[in-house]
């Protein structure tokens, strides 16, 4: 086990490089006036460090790059697709494996599946594309996080448990009208906290009750599983293998991006126990996806996520992964930088709301400062607050804002080194220490749906006085 006293040492060197582009302040106010304030109208050539996901955005490694060259790109019957089954049993325990080209088409086909007109599916939290699948089936998507997340501050270290009364509560209400339940884990919009262990033995418990199937959104499974057994006494010395196959044995099935613990740039699944199910949806993966040893993946992306799935559970990559988040989280928070507490899986979360005090909610301050991260220092982070997730109240047409105002920066795998993390951490320190200078934003132009990815932004006014 790494000692945290040491530098994060990355459990890998350097083969092949990619450049960055470096750029002046000068340049990036023009590539933003171009961009109408919007950080997803970008050009990557644009951006020095892009934190804007972690999904799709990993380095590979030599193995996978050679498992690419063994691909092969049959219709029918690859042997691809006999080592990426392979891969997803050892790692799931689950036996019918459905390849899909990433996480929404898994979730696509499992929910469009279980779920009817009126139908309730509980979740800790839904991610946005799980959240769109369960409402274009009919059906209602209930957030349920346990009590724990509301605060950003409070050191709770399994906020990506599920509130178990609230659980029960839905369970009974809507008795007959649960197709399944479903826990994210890592949960990535309530800040990639883990799930422990107990809670989703929990949350199985009261599925069995109520004969209700639970899924598992298993997208950072790898990740949850080690910051389960860092945070559980008793796992101690448990092989994170072990721990993940534990959570997996919980549930019924899952749906699985592999462009997060997959170590993969494109590629998902879903995995499920029941025979009868599976045979359903390899006959819709055929209409939408592609013939079930492809699913909507080539060859050599199918040996990539077969070698990715060894790769990501390797104990001295989940410690350098982890290290290097809470080594973002440790630095910022000691100089008072307000960051979502404690360590999630993936990302480091600013807490936008608190960071510049002086911008009301109606003038966004998690885009506002997401935009002066950029101007600052090249990064591209993303806005989770009222511009992604605020909605308009449909009987007074009035804005609501979003529960958190929080800027994400989500750290690509295998991808930048320690020095970048300084880099970050120095510009984020900058800016704080210049707060009262950062201006909030208006809306300029939004489409009516999905509005972060298109909308435009003004910069409201260069010095606001702080207070106002
Ligand atoms: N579930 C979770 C928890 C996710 O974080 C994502 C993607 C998906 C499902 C969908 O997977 O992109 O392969 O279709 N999250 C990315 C992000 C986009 O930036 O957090 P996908």
């Amino acid at each position: 086990m790494m000692n945290r006293s040491l530098p994060i040492i990355e459990p890998f060197r350097i083969k092949s490089v990619e450049p960055l582009t470096i750029s002046n302040r000068d340049e990036r106010e023009k590539y933003l006036k171009r961009a109408k304030n919007n950080l997803f109208q970008l050009k990557s050539s644009e951006v020095m460090i892009d934190l804007l996901t972690d999904s799709g955005t990993g380095a590979m490694s030599s193995a996978q790059w050679g498992a690419v060259m063994l691909g092969d790109e049959s219709y029918a019957g690859s042997p691809s697709f006999s080592r990426f089954e392979e891969a997803v049993r050892t790692a799931t325990g689950i036996e019918h494996v459905v390849p899909t080209h990433q996480g929404r088409a898994a979730e696509h086909m499992l929910l469009q599946t279980l779920v009817s007109p009126g139908h309730v599916v509980p979740n800790n939290t839904h991610f946005d594309t799980t959240r769109a699948n369960v409402e274009a089936a009919g059906g209602v998507a209930m957030d349920l996080p346990c009590q724990e997340s509301a605060d950003s501050q409070v050191p709770y270290p399994f906020k990506g448990n599920m509130d178990l009364d609230g659980l029960e509560r839905a369970l009974e209400r809507h008795a007959g009208g649960v197709p399944l339940v479903m826990m994210t884990v890592t949960n990535n919009a309530g800040g990639g906290q883990p799930a422990s262990l107990e809670n989703m033995r929990a949350v199985r418990a009261l599925c069995d009750r109520a004969s209700v199937p639970l899924y598992l959104d298993a997208c950072r499974f790898a990740e949850n599983a080690f910051l389960v057994r860092e945070r559980t006494a008793d796992l101690a010395g448990r092989d994170v293998r072990s721990v993940a196959r534990e959570i997996f044995d919980l549930a019924e099935g899952c749906t699985m991006s592999a462009k997060k613990d997959g170590l993969a740039n494109i590629g998902g699944f879903l995995a499920v126990r029941d025979a009868d199910l599976a045979r359903e949806l390899r006959q819709r993966l055929v209409v939408t996806e592609g013939f079930p040893t492809y699913g909507g993946l080539s060859g050599r992306d199918l040996e990539a996520v077969a070698q990715g799935l060894k790769e990501v559970l390797s104990e001295d990559y989940l410690t350098y992964r982890l290290a290097s988040v809470r080594y973002m989280v440790q630095r910022l928070a000691a100089a008072g930088v307000p960051v979502v507490q404690p360590t999630g899986g993936h990302a480091v979360f600013l807490d936008a709301g608190r960071f510049l005090g002086h911008v009301s909610r109606s003038q966004y301050p998690g885009q506002a400062l997401a935009l002066e991260l950029y101007l600052e220092g090249g990064i591209r982070s993303c806005e989770i607050g009222s511009v992604m997730l605020g909605r308009t109240d449909p009987d007074t047409g009035e804005e609501l804002p979003a529960k958190h105002e929080l800027v994400r920066l989500a750290l690509p795998r295998r991808t930048y080194t320690q020095s970048h993390m300084d880099y970050v951490i120095e510009i984020i320190c900058r800016v704080w220490k210049r707060r009262e200078s950062v201006p909030g934003v208006e809306i300029a132009s939004a489409p009516t749906v999905l509005r972060h990815f298109h909308a435009g932004f003004r910069r409201v006014s260069e010095s606001p006085s702080l207070g106002s």
